[in-house]
């Protein structure tokens, strides 16, 4: 009898750890844009490598277009762990306490993605990486999307042209400075409201990279597109930090090694999502495209630059002549 009763035991232990042993570790990887732009082609390219290269020991699920959490709400529940990456927009950051994100924000501080790469890759994108620490966030790495455009019901061509509209932004205090100096009123709304706050009227205008303009199909509801190139917009890879230290540590190394090719991959496609982007609004014909003079360039950057003053204690002294002497802009 004893011999079956540990025969019996020793089958369900084996058992058990059998279906152990088959449990992957799952990584709920939410965003808020769609599928066919550069983050979310990233985030499936690093689910992609992520359980090819850990043998399916992990298992990542997408969630795009806020299907699981929108903004506002993303990243308390990567704080609660009930999400375990995230890469919000780089202008997401203030409301976590983390200001200094901000320093992307500014209007023409980054000419191109050359630029804003000694910014990422040196050590102000390092710095800010480490501020994220004490919010129980790892930064893992930054990603592209594009230089911003802006959009309206109305032709939009100077400062004075944006008087009284309401635009949509996200939601960064340097970004409500950026539509103040255009004379016209910031509302910040989560990125999933925007087309039907357009639709409606709730706001006039926003701004953002072709990719997500007509991914969210906002040329169905914006009559004009002005080719600004005033701002940068990209992304803060980021896993909640227990979960992240948490992994086996041959998984961590696989993972880090899965997010440096599933970045690069990112980032070499960004540009030229956008662009397909803006050239499938100008076929759909429902926009019209809006290419700024030389002398309405200048005038807006004139009206835009003085945010950079107003935002240095914002953004940090230091980080932002650090970002200044990377992009040898001079304000
Ligand atoms: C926005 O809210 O406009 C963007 O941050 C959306 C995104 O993540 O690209």
């Amino acid at each position: 009898m004893k011999r079956f009763i540990a025969l019996a035991f020793s089958v369900l232990a084996l058992g058990s750890f059998t279906v152990h042993a088959q449990q992957p570790i799952v990584i709920k990887f939410s965003h808020v844009v769609a599928e066919n732009t550069p983050k979310g082609k990233g985030a499936l390219k690093f689910k992609e490598f992520a359980e090819e290269r850990t043998k399916g020991r992990v298992k990542v699920e997408v969630y795009p277009n806020s299907a699981l959490f929108k903004d506002g709400e993303e990243m308390e529940a990567l704080q609660l762990g009930s999400v375990q990456m995230l890469a919000p927009s780089l202008a997401k950051f203030g409301p976590l306490g983390v200001r200094e994100f901000e320093v992307f924000d500014l209007p023409y501080v980054f000419d191109n993605y050359d630029e804003l790469h000694k910014v990422t890759d040196g050590p102000v994108g390092a710095g800010l990486f480490r501020k994220l620490e004490g919010k129980g966030i790892t930064g893992l790495a930054y990603w592209d999307n594009g230089f911003k455009v802006m959009s309206a019901n109305k032709p939009i061509h100077v400062p004075a042209d944006y008087k009284g509209l309401k635009m949509r932004i996200q939601s960064s205090k340097v970004l409500g400075d950026q539509m103040k100096a255009l004379g016209s009123i910031p509302q910040v709304m989560a990125f999933s409201e925007v087309y039907q706050a357009l639709q409606t009227g709730v706001v006039d205008g926003t701004e953002n990279p072709p990719s997500n303009f007509y991914t969210q199909k906002m040329q169905e509801v914006q009559k004009y597109l002005a080719l600004t190139d005033h701002g940068y917009l990209g992304y803060a890879v980021i896993a909640n930090k227990k979960f992240w230290e948490g992994l086996p540590s041959d998984v961590r190394t696989t993972l880090q090694g899965a997010m440096k090719d599933a970045t690069r991959f990112a980032n070499d496609i960004a540009k030229k999502e956008n662009d397909d982007a803006l050239e499938a609004v100008r076929k759909s014909g429902k926009t019209q495209i809006l290419t700024l003079t030389a002398a309405q360039k200048a005038e807006m950057k004139k009206a835009l630059v003085s945010v950079h003053k107003e935002n240095e204690a914002r953004v940090g002294k230091d980080t932002l002549a650090e970002v200044y002497k990377e992009t040898g802009f001079k304000p």
